[in-house]
C-alpha cells in the first residue's frame, strides 16, 4: 500500500522542494560515545531544510491547510503562536508563496526577558515576509482576539482561514503521514531499519502524523515525541491520543486500537520557551560536531531529551534511531544572551 492514495482526495498547495535528506552523524555519535560510554546508530532527518524561509516541520502541515484555504476561496491565513513562534513564520511565508494574505496574532506570554526577544528571530523575519503581526493585548484570551480578529477581517471584505496554533489539527497533520512514506522510502534505498524516531512534541500534530502514517504502512518502529511545550501530565499524554484518533477519523480509516507513539517528559525545564543548560549543551555538540543548527525551543530541549535517554538507558546502544530535526534555527538569534553567556 502507499500513503499517497490515502492523501489523494485532499488539496495540497506544493511548498517542498523535494525528500528532505536524510543521513547519518558519524561525528556526533563519536562524541556522545566519549561522553556517555555507549550510543545507539544515530540518523537525522532534515525538515530544517524543507526550503520554505527558514524551513521546519510547518511546512509540510502548510502543504494541506494552505490547499484548503485556496479550495475554500479564502483570501486572508489568520493563525496564532508565540511571539518566536516558528509556525507564525512558515505560516507567513506559506501564504506569501500561495499569494494570500496573513494575519499573525502573537502571544507575549514566554518569560524570557532578553531584549532580542521582542525584535529578532522568527518576529522580524514574520514582518519581512509581510505579515500582519498583531501583539495581543494584556489579558485578552486566544479565542477573543481570533473572534475579534476575523469580525474585523470579514467586515473589510476578506474571507479569512483560520489554521489553528502549530498547524495541529487533522488537515495539518496529513502532512506528516506524507512524511512517514517519504522516511521509509528513504531508509529503504538505504538498506535501514529504524527502531524508533525522536522528536519535539507541542501541538502533537507531528506525532499524530507520523503515528498513522506508520499505522497503515504496518510499521512498528516506535514514535517517541519529546514533550517540549506544558508539563507533563496524563491529559497532556492523553491530548496525544485525541490528535491521532482525529486524524484516523479524518483518514476514513477506522482508529488505531493501539499504536506505537509515546510521549516523555522531563526535558520542559521550568517552561515552554524557557532555555535549560542541556538544551544549550545539545545545540552546541550537535553545531561543534556536524554543523547543523537546532533551536532554542524545541529542537534543542529534543536533542537534550535523546541525549538523556540514551545516558539512563531508555534508548538502548543497538538501537537505530532517527531524530527528526522539525526545523526553528531562526529562533536561536532570539536567546542572544542566553546562548552566548
Ligand atoms: C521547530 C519546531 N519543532 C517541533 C514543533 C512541534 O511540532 P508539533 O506542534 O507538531 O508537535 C514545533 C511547533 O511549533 C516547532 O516549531
Amino acid at each position: 500500500m502507499t500513503l499517497a492514495a490515502s492523501l489523494s482526495p485532499f488539496p495540497r498547495h506544493s511548498l517542498l522542494f523535494g525528500a528532505t535528506p536524510l543521513h547519518a552523524l558519524p561525528r556526533f555519535e563519536n562524541a556522545i560515545r566519549e561522553k556517555i560510554g555507549h550510543c545507539p546508530q544515530l540518523y537525522i532527518k532534515r525538515d530544517d531544510m524543507t526550503g520554505l524561509a527558514g524551513g521546519g516541520n510547518k511546512t509540510r502541515k502548510l502543504e494541506f491547510l494552505i490547499g484548503d484555504a485556496l479550495a475554500r476561496g479564502a483570501d486572508t491565513i489568520v493563525t496564532a503562536g508565540a511571539l518566536q513562534s516558528n509556525h507564525a513564520r512558515q505560516t507567513a511565508a506559506a501564504a506569501a508563496h500561495a499569494g494570500l494574505k496573513c494575519t499573525l496574532l502573537l502571544f507575549d506570554t514566554v518569560p524570557h526577558k532578553e531584549p532580542a526577544y521582542r525584535q529578532s528571530g522568527n518576529l522580524l523575519l514574520d514582518h519581512l515576509l509581510g505579515a500582519d503581526v498583531r501583539v495581543a493585548p494584556e489579558g485578552i484570551d486566544a479565542a477573543e482576539f481570533f473572534g475579534l480578529t476575523l469580525t474585523e477581517l470579514s467586515e473589510a471584505g476578506h474571507t479569512p482561514y483560520v489554521v489553528p496554533v502549530g498547524g495541529s489539527n487533522p488537515i495539518g497533520s496529513l502532512g506528516y503521514v506524507a512524511a512517514f512514506e517519504e522516511i521509509a522510502q528513504q531508509k529503504t534505498a538505504m538498506g535501514l531499519t529504524f527502531d524508533r524516531i525522536v522528536h519535539g512534541s507541542s501541538s502533537f500534530g507531528t506525532q499524530a502524523g507520523l503515528t498513522v502514517g506508520g499505522h497503515l504502512l504496518s510499521s512498528d518502529t516506535k514514535m517517541t515525541g519529546i514533550n517540549v511545550y506544558k508539563p507533563h501530565t496524563p491529559k497532556v499524554v492523553a491530548e496525544l491520543d485525541t490528535h491521532i484518533a482525529e486524524l484516523a477519523t479524518h483518514l476514513n480509516i477506522p482508529v488505531p486500537s493501539h499504536h506505537t507513539a509515546e510521549l516523555l517528559g522531563g526535558f520542559l525545564g521550568d517552561g515552554y520557551g524557557v532555555p535549560t543548560e542541556e538544551m544549550r549543551a545539545a545545540v552546541e555538540l550537535l553545531a561543534q560536531t556536524e554543523g547543523i543548527l537546532l533551536d532554542p525551543v524545541y529542537t534543542g530541549k529534543a536533542m537534550a531529551g535523546l541525549l538523556g535517554l540514551i545516558a539512563n538507558g531508555q534508548i538502548d546502544a543497538d538501537e537505530t534511531v532517527l531524530f527528526l530535526h522539525t526545523g526553528g534555527y531562526p529562533g536561536l538569534f532570539a536567546y542572544v544572551d542566553a546562548l552566548s553567556a
